[in-house]
């Protein structure tokens, strides 16, 4: 570690010179605080083999919840995912921010095994490192690095004071940081790149990312009704599941007679679900006594949707929805048993041709 340590600190002096220097490029406008507040996240993983082979690494960047950029090996160039995220830094400034991170990795890496050893960790094991900062509506910022080893603590950075902080109890976190600690020229440049260069590139981002930010998806909402596998009194859940919506805020509400239903045991909600196209999806569902004669409904509330919002019904008159799925099923069913006859056919009938 200590002879690996020279080899890889005037690269990294030499990489982020050019980006200790960049305060923003003079071309770009000057940019008033955001009205919401920003984040970027950077998340890498590396995964350890062996003490032979350097890490799996792999890293991408994140302006609040788009992915802007990504990294797909320890020693692979930076990938752009929107066309905007190149903006902001020269094609130098990007190339050397490439270096420092492969550099960093490496640095990483070598720290790791070298200090691995009589530590009680054992191969394999994950190290995953997030950091990044956040920019607030009232301007000011905070930044953050952090870092786990298989999902526990490892070590993080004080930004504030520029220490090391070692998860305690974890001996390999604690010679990670004394050996992170030692090496003050790299720990107050990474403290340069978050706390200054990451909010201007932030500013950036989003400066020149506002379209993507802003972007609005309407969210559909269906409500149907299924039978309780485990109440007796509400043998029926109402299901309302609204997808496809952008940003995520959002606000479900199941509507009894009109009157909000409060939370209580009879309500769950499935979260914030993710799509594969950055929209999102989440299920509330309500155990009700169909019996009871009451009307309900589903209101859901999202910036896409104006004020009023968006309110599917579901009362005495909506019990076809429970209908409607059987006859879905049915036909489904009915559909399979066809294919499944035909297969079999048609499988008979070349057998004799084989
Ligand atoms: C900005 O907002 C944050 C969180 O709301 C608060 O902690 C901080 O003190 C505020 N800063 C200023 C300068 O008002
Ligand atoms: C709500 O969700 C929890 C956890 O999945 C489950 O145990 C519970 O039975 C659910 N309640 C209703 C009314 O569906």
């Amino acid at each position: 570690m200590m002879q690996q340590l020279p080899r890889l600190l005037p690269g990294l002096f030499v990489a982020w010179g050019s980006l200790l220097a960049f305060p923003m490029s003079s071309s770009m406008p000057p940019l008033p605080a955001p009205m919401e507040p920003q984040i970027l996240r950077l998340l890498a993983t590396m995964v350890f083999h062996d003490t032979t082979r350097a890490a799996d690494s792999q890293g991408t960047a994140l302006l609040g919840d788009v992915p802007t950029h990504t990294m797909d090996c320890g020693t692979c160039p930076i990938r752009f995912h929107q066309p905007w995220a190149h903006q902001g830094l020269s094609p130098k400034q990007w190339h050397d921010l490439e270096q420092a991170i492969h550099l960093y990795l490496g640095l990483i890496t070598d720290t790791v095994v070298s200090v691995v050893q009589g530590t009680g960790v054992s191969f394999p094991f994950v190290i995953q490192i997030l950091m990044g900062c956040e920019i607030l509506p009232n301007g000011t910022s905070y930044s953050f690095y952090l870092s786990t080893r298989d999902r526990d603590d490892l070590v993080r950075f004080n930004l504030a004071t520029g220490e090391w902080v070692a998860a305690p109890g974890d001996k390999m976190a604690q010679r990670v940081c004394r050996s992170f600690s030692q090496d003050q020229g790299t720990s107050s440049r990474l403290r340069f790149l978050l706390q200054y260069t990451c909010v201007t590139e932030t500013q950036s981002f989003a400066y020149y990312g506002k379209e993507t930010l802003k972007r609005q998806e309407r969210p559909v909402a269906v409500v149907f009704a299924r039978q309780s596998p485990i109440t007796v009194e509400l043998p029926l859940l109402l299901v309302c599941w609204v997808t496809g919506f952008y940003p995520r805020p959002i606000h479900v509400t199941w509507l009894r007679d009109g009157e909000e239903v409060t939370p209580g045991p009879g309500l769950n909600s499935s979260g914030l679900l993710p799509n594969a196209d950055l929209t999102y999806q989440l299920r509330i569902v309500l155990a009700i006594d169909p019996g009871a004669g009451h009307s309900y409904a589903c209101r859901v509330e999202h910036s896409s949707l104006g004020r009023q919002g968006l309110v599917v019904h579901w009362g005495p008159g909506g019990h076809w929805e429970v209908g409607l799925a059987v006859g879905i099923v049915i036909s489904l069913l009915a559909a399979a048993a066809v294919a499944a006859v035909l297969w079999w056919m048609r499988h008979r009938s070349m057998r004799p041709l084989l």
